[in-house]
């Protein structure tokens, strides 16, 4: 199975990616990584990794309409089966995710549908929450919306800050990214509505 993966910046979900395929924990492909971030730590990554790595620059087109028809081009280019967004901080537009529907899923790192958007784990201290986490979803049109594939949970320490809850979370984000695209490709996953079955 081809995957591709979208990332916007320091790229460790993606690493966790690279790792789980290297280690024989996860049988896929990841026959690109695409950028809308120029300095991405995630280009770096992709270079150790011998991953072809695309710059879409967000900033150098005059408008997002753009900027996405050069992104499905891209994508389309890579003939992938399922497109990763690990830690890629835009909305997609229509158009890729109708190409790609059930074909896209997201890392979020709170317990949607809490805390969607930015700074979810700020959000989830500054609300009080005992129990925070992590989600991996199918995309769509609204979002952080879509399915949801997996949560994975972690208690909130009473002397938290929001960085040290974000490292926590972050190990569990690694964990469940891989094994949604485990489960993906073995065909285990059928969405039901709202519900993500999975067999
Ligand atoms: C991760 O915590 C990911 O869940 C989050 O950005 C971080 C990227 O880290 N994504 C979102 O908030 C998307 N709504 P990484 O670049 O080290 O993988």
């Amino acid at each position: 199975m081809r995957i591709v993966v979208l990332a916007s910046g320091r790229g460790s979900n993606f690493q966790a990616i690279i790792d789980s395929i290297n280690t024989g924990n996860l049988f896929v492909s990841c026959v690109g990584m695409i950028t809308d971030n120029p300095s991405a730590y995630a280009i770096e990554r992709a270079r150790n990794a011998g991953i072809p790595a695309t710059v879409i620059d967000y900033h150098a087109y005059p408008s997002r309409l753009e900027y996405e028809v050069d992104l499905l081009a891209a994508l389309k280019e890579l003939l992938p089966d399922l497109v990763v967004l690990a830690g890629y901080m835009r909305i997609l537009g229509r158009e890729i995710i109708f190409e790609y529907k059930g074909r896209i899923i997201n890392i979020h790192p709170s317990l949607l549908p809490s805390f969607p958007g930015l700074h979810a784990q700020a959000q989830a201290l500054a609300y009080g929450v005992k129990v925070a986490g992590c989600t991996v979803h199918f995309v769509d049109e609204e979002m952080d919306a879509g399915p949801i594939i997996l949560q994975r949970s972690v208690v909130v320490k009473e002397d938290d800050t929001a960085d040290m809850l974000e490292e926590r979370i972050l190990k569990e984000e690694h964990i469940a990214l891989s094994n949604a695209i485990r489960l993906f490709y073995e065909k285990k996953l059928t969405i039901c509505d709202r519900r993500v079955v999975i067999s």
